[in-house]
């Protein structure tokens, strides 16, 4: 393992066994990672991007230590995540976010002061700690308060404050973003910054491209367990072919149609979409020659097309890197 390897997996695999049926008699069996290998830089933001189901919370709770691979193996920080789960525990921080996981009926700081002493943060360390940390995500003012009454922002902020109580080297946060409005979704996004400043690695899962494009150096794309890219966000760019996107509109098409769009030179995919009675095809084309008119002059018999042109986004790569795997 290179020095500046914070995590590193070899082919992880894991497979839940579930009982369904009348009886409860019937096992089925989830492939939730499927053989997954990839490499986190030390001091970086690492982002894991997929959709629900693609195995985000599985592949982080693996690292994490809290669930065990069915195969392959992993080190975190140099350490097995398997053998040495007690020696690699103290030195990550883990925040699965939700409404679970806090004491609602006591104050934030009695929370902290709860999980202080169950991390093992030294007593005369504790109460300033405790301090630091609520100040570090803005939740001074409230420290007092009972959980009960925080917002769903407040609460994912004590969860990290909870995550860095004991100073972890590397934080894992699982959709940070998930539920909360768009302020507290921004302040969440800017403690990620200021921690990974301080020095702390952090792997962010999430399901917005967005997210992953303003936080992460580099960004993994997860999909039904398997990782389809794994690059820089230039990289990624540069991933699909062409970097221009043809949107064409109209009111149903033939088959003869859409043959002549898939054929028209330089398309690289054609995606098909419906909003109500109108049809959309998206285009992603490689050259330059492609424009509205020509495409427009290639479906003489079609009225009421309305043609429009944009830069490929990193959502499209995404959603195409999504797609291709679930075609
Ligand atoms: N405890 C479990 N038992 C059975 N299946 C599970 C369990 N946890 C997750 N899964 C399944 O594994 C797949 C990956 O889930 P998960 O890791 O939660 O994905 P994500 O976090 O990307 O949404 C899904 O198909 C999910 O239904
Ligand atoms: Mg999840």
């Amino acid at each position: 393992m290179s020095p500046s390897a914070a995590i590193r997996t070899h082919g992880i695999r894991r497979s839940y066994a579930a009982r369904k049926g009348f009886l409860f008699n019937e096992i089925v069996r989830t492939d939730a990672l499927k053989g997954v290998d990839l490499e986190v830089n030390s001091g970086e933001i690492f982002g894991l991007l997929g959709p629900n189901g693609a195995g985000k919370t599985t592949l982080t709770k693996i690292l994490s230590t809290l669930l065990l691979p069915t195969e392959g193996h992993a080190e975190v920080l140099g350490l097995d995540v398997v053998k040495d789960a007690p020696r690699l525990r103290p030195r990550i921080g883990l925040v699965l976010g939700g409404e679970r996981g806090l004491y609602n009926r006591v104050s934030a700081r009695e929370n902290l002061r709860y999980f202080a002493d169950l991390y093992g943060v030294p007593t005369a360390e504790r109460a300033g700690r405790i301090t630091e940390v609520l100040d570090r995500v803005g939740l001074t003012e409230s420290a007092d308060r009972r959980v009960e009454e925080f917002s769903r922002g407040m609460k994912q902020k004590l969860h990290i404050a909870r995550g860095i109580l004991h100073r972890p080297e590397l934080l894992f946060l699982d959709e940070p973003t998930i539920g909360l409005d768009p302020k507290s979704a921004r302040e969440t996004r800017k403690l990620v910054r200021s921690l990974v400043a301080d020095g702390v690695t952090i792997f962010l899962t999430t399901h917005y491209m967005f997210e992953a494009e303003e936080l992460c150096q580099r960004i993994a794309v997860l999909t039904r367990g398997r990782i389809v890219a794994n690059d820089t966000v230039q990289g990624l760019s540069r991933l699909v072919g062409g970097d221009r996107t043809l949107e064409v509109e109209g009111y149903g098409f033939d088959d003869a149609e859409v043959e002549v769009l898939r054929r028209l030179p330089g398309v690289s995919r054609l995606k098909y979409e419906e909003f109500g009675p109108r049809i959309r095809y998206t285009l992603r084309v490689r050259t330059s020659e492609l424009t509205p008119p020509t495409v427009q002059a290639s479906l003489p018999g079609h009225r009421e097309l309305a043609i429009r042109e944009r830069r490929t986004s990193l959502e499209d790569i995404y959603l195409d890197l999504v797609e291709e795997e679930a075609a």
